[in-house]
């Protein structure tokens, strides 16, 4: 994929392809002066993390190279704290589909999946679980089911019953500010459910890499010491710090406009007979598209469209539990915005025609 993405000139997701003079020059434009750290300490890095206490409202953050690596550190600090070892999450978290088992072979943690792949977690799923966890942590949103999002209510009583039992709440918030439109709340009233929160620095706002994680004090101050232990207290971190406070500060804002974009996307989208929109209407700046084709089929329109059109769509088509139909997921960004809803059916039915008139190799 690398070359012939970095060739395009036209982009449909997120923010595009941006160089590396754009990205240091967007750095530049959005601090100024700014100084660098030592293994962590001081300069840009620690701007960061005061200036994620201040929007998630939690006493400590600390930035963290990955999402991986922060979660698997919160994981263990509750275990720790509780003495227990049963995390209970939803069947698609990252922790459970992307990390190689990673809670279980370093940190003996024992992951009980709550609910079904297929849908959020309800309280009927807590209610099952007769014993007391370490953690329960929750997505928001459900990346894996297009991004869906409880309601608050239900959010809200699922993180009581969760505390009512002593068990920590975990916030993979790896997207928490593209959730915050549909809950009309800040950042800091949906992290106040949570005893610990990871917000991405580079998915909807479009960092280079990294997250912050935030909670207590002790539980920060733990974290650091992980970080090291997991390698991730690189000597200078810096540059990925000023790139995510950079991008929070520039896209934060923009984040009502790229989920409003997705709706009146996805409602377009909708009106096309092969597409099925999940969650629909989007709830975020995401939606997966269900679509009736053949995937290698939908694959090669798709770079086809890359080589001739330089238009860049999508790499990849993921099977789905129905074997006519694949999956892709919309995420809106700067790129995005550039492209009207309508343009963006004509280019989907024209890539859905193109995979159907596919000769058979
Ligand atoms: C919901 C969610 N959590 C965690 C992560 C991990 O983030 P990182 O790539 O920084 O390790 C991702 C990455 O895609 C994600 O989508």
């Amino acid at each position: 994929m690398g070359e012939l993405y970095a060739s395009c000139t036209r982009f449909l997701n997120g923010h595009g392809a941006r160089q590396p003079d754009r990205v240091l020059s967007d750095i530049v434009d959005e601090l100024g002066d700014f100084h660098i750290d030592t293994y962590g300490d001081g300069g840009v890095v620690a701007d960061l993390e005061a200036e994620a206490c201040e929007l998630l409202g939690k006493p400590a953050a600390v930035f963290m190279p990955s999402g991986t690596m922060a979660q698997q550190i919160a994981m263990r600090i509750h275990a720790d704290r509780t003495g227990r070892d049963v995390l209970l999450w939803h069947p698609t978290c990252h922790l459970a589909l992307h990390e190689g088992e990673a809670v279980v072979r370093l940190h003996r943690l024992q992951p009980r999946p709550v609910g079904n792949t297929h849908r959020l977690i309800t309280m009927a799923d807590l209610e099952e679980v007769a014993e007391y966890a370490a953690v329960l942590l929750l997505e928001l949103p459900q990346r894996e089911i297009g991004g869906q999002l409880p309601e608050w209510d239900d959010l809200v009583a699922q993180t009581g019953l969760a505390r009512s039992h002593g068990t920590a709440t975990h916030l993979d918030g790896a997207r928490l500010l593209e959730s915050l439109p549909f809950y009309q709340r800040t950042a800091a009233e949906v992290a106040a459910l949570f005893d610990s929160v990871y917000l991405s620095l580079y998915k909807g706002i479009g960092g280079l890499a990294g997250c912050v994680l935030a909670g207590d004090e002790q539980l920060v101050v733990e974290a650091r010491e992980w970080r090291r232990r997991h390698g991730g207290t690189l000597f200078r971190l810096w540059p990925y710090a000023a790139a995510g406070l950079a991008a929070l500060r520039r896209r934060g804002p923009r984040i009502p406009r790229y989920v409003e974009h997705a709706r009146a996307i996805a409602a377009e989208l909708a009106t096309l007979e092969e597409v099925t929109v999940v969650p629909d209407p989007p709830v975020t700046n995401m939606a997966h598209l269900h679509i009736e084709t053949e995937g290698e089929a939908f694959k090669a329109a798709a770079r086809s469209l890359a080589i001739e059109d330089k238009i860049w769509t999508w790499g990849y088509a993921q099977p789905t539990a129905l074997p006519d139909r694949v999956a892709v997921e919309l995420v809106v960004g700067d790129a995005t915005l550039d492209w009207p809803p309508e343009e963006v059916r004509g280019m989907l039915a024209l890539l859905i025609e193109r995979a159907l008139s596919r000769p058979d190799d």
